[in-house]
């Protein structure tokens, strides 16, 4: 049976559940494929004991295995498939570009430096007669990007809205579920390890924006950096705003999206109220969900663990074996680019939309109507209005101030914004509370 040597740059949770995939299938991939495939090699920062247990080999096999010398791996030429879990754009992009020049193919799971140095790499590949595959760096098990560069090209998309992330789908769940605030919902996610100590990557939007950056370029062929892509966390989603979305049947969701209309590809991740009765709005806790529109296939949604060792390791495996399978045909290797951007598309920000503004107000009379002439001014149009009291004084006597929830028609956000400014600096608004993209 023909062995396909593997070194693997990080031995962190990732590179754990990689391992395990791997061992767990083995029998299988062999017996499906006729090949071995071996992790040889695995550069981690300092060996230690702890590293050689957590996957169940002896100390004598360790001695072998690690290495804290990146040259041992991209630099030997018994290595066939270099797979980089390290994390971070660098030296993550350096490691991969190497590997790439020394003509090994480079499986990934580094959404951040896919994101940042995608159009490099891919270049460097083709360049090289390698194969780069990064399958494990949008939404963890869910095999999207194979999906929708290969069975589904024969469509063009017309959107595409995702939840990307599941440190914040998990928060947003359990706020929904017991009325609790951001703040609190956090700490428990933290204590209970499903959040990270600086979750400020997570909840500020910046792990769904390297995402979808990467999803824009497979699904629509153009360039739009993370940077470039309007972005707003979880961070101002108090449980009013979740309450006041349930009992408009909204479900509040850190979504990703992207659309194209008329050369023009708009895109955003932000929180949004998605209705009840989508598909998306089911989508809870950790898990993560991609749903897409294309011209032949309609409407699919893909749904699984966006995150942890074994759902990832899965992913990376499945890019290992479809390499470990071409290497072994012995043809050319197919290294047309996944990531693509030559489309003739511009990005156009994030476009117009429905919002929700949630804002407090004296509880006076005109205010109402002072609010609404301000919208109208800036063409505006108030699908509906909402106004609350708080707690159990609610609707028995009259409160000094009260919240006040608007959903407005298609605008712009700059065109909502400059409202807002006027709005804000009337007398009777004593705050503007949050705005929320609200999708139907
Ligand atoms: N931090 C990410 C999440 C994990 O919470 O979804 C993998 O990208």
């Amino acid at each position: 049976m023909r062995t396909i040597h593997v070194g693997m740059l990080g031995i962190g949770n990732i590179g754990k559940g990689t391992w395990q995939t791997l061992e767990q299938g083995r029998a299988r991939i062999e017996e499906t494929t006729g090949l071995d495939i071996r992790i040889d090699r695995i550069l981690c920062r300092t060996i230690r004991p702890e590293r050689a247990e957590a996957i169940g080999v002896t100390p004598a096999q360790a001695e072998a295995l690690f290495t804290t010398d990146p040259a041992a791996i991209l630099d030997d030429p018994a290595i066939d498939i270099v797979v980089e879990l390290m994390g971070g754009i660098e030296p993550a992009t350096s490691y991969m570009a190497q590997a790439l020049k020394n003509g090994k193919h480079v499986v990934t799971a580094n959404k951040a430096a896919i994101a940042a140095n995608g159009e490099m790499l891919s270049q460097l590949a083709r360049e090289n007669s390698v194969m780069l595959r990064f399958e494990a760096s949008v939404a963890g098990g869910i095999p999207i990007i194979n999906a929708v560069s290969s069975p589904l090209l024969a469509n063009t998309f017309s959107e595409m809205h995702g939840i990307l992330n599941g440190t914040t789908n998990y928060i947003l769940t359990q706020m929904s579920e017991y009325g609790k605030d951001y703040a609190e919902v956090l700490k428990d996610a933290q204590a209970k390890g499903f959040a990270e100590a600086d979750p400020t990557a997570d909840v500020e939007g910046i792990d769904a924006a390297n995402k979808l950056s990467i999803l824009i370029s497979l699904i629509f062929g153009i360039k739009v950096g993370p940077d470039e892509i309007a972005r707003e966390g979880i961070t101002r989603i108090s449980a009013h705003d979740i309450r006041f979305a349930k009992e408009s049947g909204y479900r509040i969701k850190l979504l990703a999206s992207a659309a194209e209309k008329d050369g023009k590809v708009y895109c955003s991740v932000e929180p949004a109220l998605v209705p009840e009765d989508h598909p998306l709005a089911s989508v809870s806790n950790e898990f993560n969900a991609v749903f897409v529109t294309g011209s032949a296939v309609d409407s699919l949604m893909f749904y699984g663990r966006g995150a942890g060792p074994l759902p990832t390791g899965s992913a990376v495996m499945g890019d290992v074996i479809e390499i470990a399978v071409e290497i072994n045909k012995g043809n050319a290797f197919d290294n047309i680019p996944l990531l693509r951007y030559d489309a003739d598309l511009t990005c156009a920000g994030e476009g117009a939309h429905r919002y929700y503004v949630r804002m407090t107000v004296a509880n006076r009379t005109g205010v109402l109507g002072s609010i609404a002439d301000t919208f109208g001014a800036h063409n505006i149009s108030v699908k509906s209005v909402i106004q609350r009291g708080a707690g159990a004084a609610d609707a028995r006597e009259a409160l000094p101030e009260v919240p006040l929830l608007f959903i407005v028609y298609e605008t712009e956000r700059s065109t909502l914004n400059e409202a807002l400014a006027e709005i804000s600096g009337k007398d009777i608004v004593l705050s503007v509370d949050n705005i929320l993209r609200v999708e139907d």
